[in-house]
């Protein structure tokens, strides 16, 4: 499968250069842009920071407590779905920033730092994109269009981007998206050169779930972060989703040898999207003990990794989750009390005293 995919990015690569208006010494660009302005640890004692996805729904309640509990305990905001292709362009060429907007402005109220998510998805693709059935050639330039747009209306404001999200299938595979489909692998590295042309400052990241395990998954995402960066394609970090269950979770040895397998790419390595599903018939002080543990191994696997800089919980409370209240996947629960996942979220990101 690499082969194809090799020869697709060296091809695409070139037409890169030519429809992101840079010359050949552009294509050799540097794979380490400067992150101006990212967090990174200082030193491995640094705990990694924690985050949290956030949305306006949650954001605009009357409740006081989403709030409160967001700025008293998290230090950056990921848009839960504000920035998804079709909430941005809903009509081809009519953008929509104003529901991202008020996250990143809200963000920059407190000084939190904000992960752009996503540029290019398999899903939440508007429908005048995928009913137009668009050549490779015009679906090239509706990539370079949008994720200069993008990128550049946030330059400044958004310090790193999860630009192409979930590339790979469950084992492995290169996903048959609308962008594999029609313009090949390359489009993956297509899409780090515009964002990296519309913000050489910010950090670019490849964000997918299911490679916490040393397995086919895992190795297929290592290759492609191996290749991109060999072809210097501006790929500064990988995002490790972590949509965790109680009966499909890595132990914590395993998760660090992966996190440590990907930063010797040289890359920076965040928890994304961190949940774990505690549905179950067990008593729910079992589920909730478990559950924490899991936290607790994450967060443990992240800070013994220096290159890993951030945890991010994909919400705050079990109110608000896109697994549904009854899972109890998040570190407070629906009345905004603290879980015991909290407490261990917490204690695996500190370092002992
Ligand atoms: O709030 C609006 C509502 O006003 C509107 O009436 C309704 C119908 O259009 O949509 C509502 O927004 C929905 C939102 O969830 C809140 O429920 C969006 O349509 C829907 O697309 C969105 O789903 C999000 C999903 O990604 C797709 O964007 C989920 O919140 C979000 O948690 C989920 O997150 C994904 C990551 O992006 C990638 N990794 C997996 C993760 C979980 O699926």
């Amino acid at each position: 499968m690499f082969g194809k995919y090799v020869l697709a990015l060296a091809v695409t690569l070139g037409l890169a250069a030519v429809v992101g208006g840079r010359g050949a010494a552009d294509a050799a660009a540097p794979a380490r842009p400067a992150v101006a302005g990212v967090y990174a640890r200082s030193a491995a004692s640094t705990p990694p920071q924690l985050g949290a996805a956030v949305n306006t729904v949650m954001l605009g309640s009357a409740d006081p407590r989403y709030v409160r509990t967001l700025l008293a305990h998290y230090a950056s905001v990921t848009p839960e779905y504000e920035m998804e292709m079709s909430q941005l362009e809903p009509a081809r060429g009519r953008f929509d920033f104003a529901p991202a907007d008020r996250i990143v402005t809200f963000a920059a109220r407190h000084g939190l730092p904000v992960r752009g998510h996503t540029l290019v998805w398999d899903e939440m693709i508007p429908a005048w994109l995928t009913r137009s059935h668009p050549t490779r050639a015009q679906l090239i330039g509706i990539l370079h269009r949008y994720i200069s747009t993008v990128v550049s209306h946030y330059r400044g404001r958004v310090g790193e981007w999860d630009v192409v999200n979930e590339p790979l299938t469950r084992s492995g595979g290169l996903r048959q998206s609308l962008w594999e489909r029609v313009i090949g692998p390359g489009y993956i590295a297509l899409a780090f050169r515009f964002a990296h042309r519309a913000d050489p400052h910010a950090a670019l990241f490849v964000n997918d779930y299911g490679a916490e395990w040393r397995d086919a998954k895992e190795r297929a995402l290592h290759r492609l972060v191996a290749h991109l960066r060999a072809e210097h394609v501006p790929v500064s970090g990988v995002g490790f989703q972590a949509h965790l269950r109680l009966d499909a979770h890595p132990p914590q040895a395993e998760l660090t040898g992966v996190l440590r397998s990907f930063a010797a790419l040289g890359v920076r390595i965040e928890v994304t999207e961190l949940d774990v599903d505690a549905a179950g018939s067990a008593p729910l002080s079992q589920r909730l003990a478990a559950e924490a543990a899991i936290y607790r191994a994450v967060a443990g696997a992240c800070r013994a990794v220096r290159a890993c800089s951030r945890v991010t919980t994909w919400g705050i409370t079990d109110a608000a989750s896109w697994l549904g209240a009854s899972e109890r996947g998040l570190p407070f629960d629906a009345g905004y009390r603290a879980k015991p996942a909290w407490r261990a979220l917490r204690a695996g990101l500190t370092p002992p005293v």
